[in-house]
């Protein structure tokens, strides 16, 4: 199943973007370290294939991000499984023997939870070299994925490849996330389902984090320094929550660089893997929710709203 969709379905991403998007190269050759269309060739690192520009392929911020996050359990206990479907919007029925795009993967969370959900295939998309270290999991070995390297703003892959998309957490940390879209929908089957959670939605406490994150600045500097700076104002923010010092304080006059209150009660270490998360990567753009409707109402279609996002069907 993988090498033939791979054969009828990636396509050349900078043939695609050169000729104004008229022109799907499917493969010419594939051999065990290279991928070649007419005009390009693409590596295959460790098995994963990489269809990035060859400028984004050295580094990317979330490389330095990602392996610190603890990787979530790939058995989900079920009642969390049955809240996460839920809070995400996802109709089981929709999601069984389809062919699925995760677009951005991260950690692994909504690729677990769709794998869960007995799908026929699916493609696990994303920007950053982290997918090498996932897909080497023993858990993935007999699971109908295939783990690609590549950009939303540019998607390897054929118009119409995909019954249904979902990308949690991702949008918002493309260089643009309108093209991202318009990407996505048009790699989509007709009455196929694009499912958006967790977008960074414009409200106040995003709006806080966007304006300490701009006026820090650490996604600019050295990431070595950024990472000290967030480990330590992690640490003095956990013990003034837990000698309940913080209460005391008047958060008017003053408060810490940061704003990870809705963290809730975790350890030291959890309040530094979302800083990094808020405070690293190169881009967070914060987006209007009339926005997110304009992007699917100018492609075409319309949205609802599910409880941790939005969900379409084109
Ligand atoms: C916040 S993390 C995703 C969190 C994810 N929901 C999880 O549970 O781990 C954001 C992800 O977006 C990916 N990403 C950022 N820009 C991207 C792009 N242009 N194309 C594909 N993935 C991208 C990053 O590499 C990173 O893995």
């Amino acid at each position: 199943m993988k090498s033939l969709f791979i054969k009828n379905y990636l396509i050349c991403p900078l043939q695609f973007n050169k000729s104004s998007g008229k022109v799907e190269d499917t493969l010419t050759k594939q051999s065990k370290s290279k991928i070649t269309f007419k005009n390009q060739t693409y590596n295959i690192v460790d098995k994963v294939i990489d269809m990035r520009f060859s400028e984004d392929r050295e580094y990317t911020s979330y490389d330095n991000i990602l392996n610190n996050w603890s990787i979530p359990n790939f058995k989900n206990d079920s009642k969390i499984f049955k809240e996460s479907i839920n809070a995400a919007g996802i109709n089981e029925s929709d999601i069984k023997d389809k062919v699925i795009l995760i677009a951005g993967v991260g950690g692994g969370t909504e690729l677990n939870l769709i794998l869960n959900l007995k799908p026929k295939f699916v493609v696990a998309l994303d920007f950053s070299n982290f997918l090498i270290s996932l897909s080497k999991k023993e858990y993935y070995k007999n699971l109908p994925v295939l783990f690609i390297m590549g950009d939303l703003c540019n998607i390897p892959f054929k118009t119409e490849s995909f019954d249904y998309i979902f990308s949690g957490g991702i949008i918002q940390m493309t260089r643009t996330p309108e093209l991202a879209h318009r990407n996505l929908w048009r790699v989509l089957k007709k009455k196929g389902y694009l499912n958006y959670s967790h977008i960074y939605l414009e409200n106040l406490h995003n709006r806080r984090i966007t304006s300490d994150r701009l006026f820090n600045n650490l996604h600019n500097k050295n990431v070595k320094y950024a990472k000290t700076f967030l480990r330590i104002y992690c640490f003095i923010y956990f013990i003034l929550v837990k000698t309940r010092i913080l209460k005391l304080i008047n958060r008017k006059s003053w408060r810490l660089p940061f704003l990870i209150e809705l963290s809730g009660n975790v350890n030291a270490k959890e309040y530094y893997t979302s800083a990094i998360d808020y405070y690293l990567p190169r881009y967070r753009h914060m987006i209007k929710e009339e926005d997110v409707f304009d992007w699917f109402v100018k492609c075409g279609g319309g949205a609802k709203r599910t409880p941790k996002g939005f969900i379409s069907q084109k």
